[in-house]
């Protein structure tokens, strides 16, 4: 562990020199490749800001002047409009516009796309602490949270130059989680998925924090991501990491957890589909089930929900089926461990991780 912390703290001082260096006046260092766009975005916001704040004062200031009242008699002249210069000040601001959507708006479907090759990292924030669980590599780096102040600072690792994916959920309120040096920020909202996916892309220590108030230690809600070279890497995921344990509860923790809560019971989990008492779950996720409440496609959101409030969207052909709520009994970690599990009966979808597809926003 001491080896491979000063081998960091080297990577963490060359973090730091890059922070000199790339930092702008007005942004922390460029580390993701999300950070080059959403600069140059703000950048023309900005400029395009300060030039017409410009052009529109000195105008004010030179016709407040000009068209001053000269003499106690002085009328004003009668204005008549002009087409022209109305057409343009309607026209032009309406193209800029129209550009800056359609370039937030590509920058965002990048943000929203997951690639097959992405870490999946699951994150779950509490008030005052995150917990980021890696299900494809059975980890998860855990805070000890302290009793008295409900805070701890959360450190978690990631590989340089690979996409990661997060999936956020909260446990309670709301919270935001938010990597200034990647350039992102996303809301972590309670009863349903959020997320992002981006490529850190400079090795180095990183700072994340809350950025929605939470209570009354928001502002210690905060941690470390360690972006590490592929060496480095490689001994992370050799390494009993004390804040990254190997999950005692792993492998198979979903799997355990279907039998433990008597999943089993009511659903088949077979290729066959077959019905025991409710539906059959293998390959239902992504496929468009008719439900009570219209037709759903089954993503991560409709699975939390029907295993949370099981009665809000019942699969048709089983409206008298009553199924318990798990409301207030399954932890966040609990629910995404039995989704991935449920994905994973049919082998697909990307080792049973789970998915940034955040159609709702
Ligand atoms: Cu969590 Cu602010």
């Amino acid at each position: 562990m001491m080896g491979l912390s000063s081998h960091w703290l080297a990577d963490a001082a060359a973090g730091l020199a890059n922070d000199m260096s790339d930092a702008s006046f007005w942004m922390p260092t460029q580390a993701s490749d999300q950070a080059s766009r959403v600069d140059s975005l703000f950048d023309f916001i900005l400029w395009l800001s300060v030039f017409f704040f410009v052009v529109l004062m000195a105008a004010t200031v030179r016709f407040a002047w000009k068209y001053r009242q000269k003499s106690p008699n002085q009328r004003t002249s009668p204005v008549k409009h002009n087409f022209k210069i109305e057409f343009l000040w309607s026209a032009v601001p309406t193209v800029l516009l129209v550009v800056i959507f359609a370039w937030g708006f590509n920058d965002f479907t990048a943000l929203s796309a997951t690639p097959s090759n992405a870490l999946n990292l699951r994150v779950v924030a509490k008030q005052w602490a995150w917990t980021v669980s890696y299900p494809q590599l059975d980890r998860e780096c855990t805070p000890t949270i302290d009793p008295v102040s409900g805070t701890q600072a959360t450190t978690f690792y990631l590989p340089a130059n690979q996409p990661f994916t997060v999936q956020l959920s909260s446990d309670d309120v709301l919270h935001s989680f938010w990597i200034p040096a990647f350039r992102v920020k996303k809301d972590a909202v309670p009863n349903r998925y959020t997320g992002f996916t981006v490529t850190p892309t400079v090795p180095g220590s990183y700072h994340l924090f809350c950025a929605e108030y939470c209570g009354t230690n928001h502002s210690r809600m905060e941690g470390t991501v360690e972006v590490l070279n592929a060496e480095d890497w490689a001994k992370f995921l050799s390494k009993e990491d004390e804040r990254c344990k190997l999950d005692l509860k792993a492998p198979n923790y979903g799997e355990k957890l279907f039998a433990k809560y008597g999943c089993a019971g009511c659903h088949s989990v077979t290729e066959d589909r077959a019905t025991v008492v409710g539906p059959g779950l293998y390959g239902l996720p992504g496929r468009e089930e008719s439900t009570s409440a219209g037709k759903v496609v089954a993503d991560d959101d409709y699975l939390r929900e029907s295993i949370v409030y099981a009665s809000k969207k019942i699969v048709s052909g089983f409206e008298g089926k009553q199924m318990p709520s798990f409301e207030g009994r399954l932890s966040e970690q609990e629910i995404g461990a039995l989704i991935d599990y449920i994905k994973g009966l049919d082998g697909h979808e990307n080792d049973g991780g789970p998915t940034n597809d955040d159609k709702n926003e």
